[in-house]
């Protein structure tokens, strides 16, 4: 039997950058953010004994299940997923993103929810949303922010198992319909660094680490409030203020990490101009070139048209507060 699903990405508000363990993907700190409406994982599970292995494809491309991407990622959920199930078949998985991929757009966060909720069906795992935010969690950490619809927290838990560590649910996406992100493309193309290895090495050498860590709970507190109050000052300013530490962070990493291109700093720049001349918005941006703009569905048009006077940028896609990880009918094969 094939099982489907889709879960669209979601853009940090207050970052997750940095493991306390690898093998369980367990967060150094909480973290908040916006799932999206637009920017999707679709994802087809099929296990069957007509299958002698595991298959997995990727945007249409076969992934060698001997490589060490693939055993890093999906080969290790699966291993997960297997000691939770009787079910010991091989499956065949095929999961595409209608956006790019591993380009700084939370392309992992989509697929390991959009895969978390369709092996919970194919695999009858009766998982309840706690359950399969921590499933999607070891996935890939920001996945488990995709289970569920509108702003959500990723609470760091203290546990060494990681029970306690899965999001929950701050407001859903019909709680403030305004709120709006702008995704500006900068390239499509896939980012040296993997935010794995980057957060890793972060951790392991910035002198910053620790300063981070002692300002998260304010910026938490901050946009928490805000999303509740629906203080869009207060979500805004403390966004942008957190992504730029994270970026100070990269910067002050042993080898430097550097996602933004010259195009990045051109939007930051234009972003920066619009405020000053009375038009509110601010900006995050994850591991990548990419830039979020961050703002409320009135000042869309005027923003766009500022943004659009850059040349070079490859896409502009507006988003809005959207759905968690669901199963759909429609499948891939
Ligand atoms: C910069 O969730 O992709 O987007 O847990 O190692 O798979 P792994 O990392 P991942 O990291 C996301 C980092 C970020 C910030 C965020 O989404 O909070």
């Amino acid at each position: 039997m094939k099982t489907s699903a889709i879960a669209d990405a979601n853009i940090a508000l207050v970052k997750y950058w940095g493991k306390r363990d690898q093998t369980l993907v367990l967060p150094q700190n909480s973290s908040i953010s916006m799932v999206t409406d637009g920017l999707y994982a679709h994802t087809t599970v099929e296990f069957d004994s007509k299958y002698n292995r595991d298959i997995f494809s990727l945007n249409g491309k076969n992934i060698d299940t001997k490589s060490k991407g693939y055993e890093e990622y999906v080969g290790k959920f699966l291993k997960i997923v297997r000691k939770l199930s009787a079910n010991k078949k091989h499956v065949r998985i095929q999961s595409s993103n209608n956006f790019p991929t591993a380009a700084g757009l939370a392309s992992s966060a989509a697929g390991f929810a959009a895969l978390t909720a369709a092996t919970n069906k194919a695999f009858a795992l009766g998982l309840n949303k706690r359950e399969l935010s921590i499933l999607a969690r070891q996935g890939s950490g920001s996945a488990c922010r995709s289970i569920h619809s509108g702003f959500v927290e990723w609470r760091r838990g203290g546990k060494m198992d990681g029970s306690d560590s899965y999001a929950e649910q701050i407001a859903d996406a019909k709680y403030w319909p305004e709120f709006r992100m702008i995704f500006c493309i900068t390239t499509k193309k896939e980012k040296k660094i993997k935010s794995r290895a980057g957060m890793a090495q972060t951790v392991a050498t910035s002198a910053m680490y620790k300063c981070w860590l002692d300002a998260i709970v304010e910026d938490l507190k901050n946009v928490r409030q805000g999303i509740i109050q629906k203080s869009f000052s207060l979500v805004g300013k403390t966004a942008e203020h957190n992504c730029l530490k994270m970026h100070s962070l990269m910067l002050t990493t042993k080898p430097p990490i550097i996602y933004w291109n010259e195009f990045t700093i051109r939007i930051i720049n234009k972003i920066i101009e619009l405020r000053e001349n009375g038009l509110e918005c601010y900006f995050t941006i994850d591991a990548g070139p990419q830039v979020k703009i961050i703002c409320l569905e009135s000042n869309i048009p005027k923003i766009v048209r500022k943004v659009q006077e850059i040349t070079g940028i490859e896409d502009i896609i507006i988003t809005k507060p959207g759905q968690g990880a669901r199963i759909v009918n429609k499948h891939l094969f």
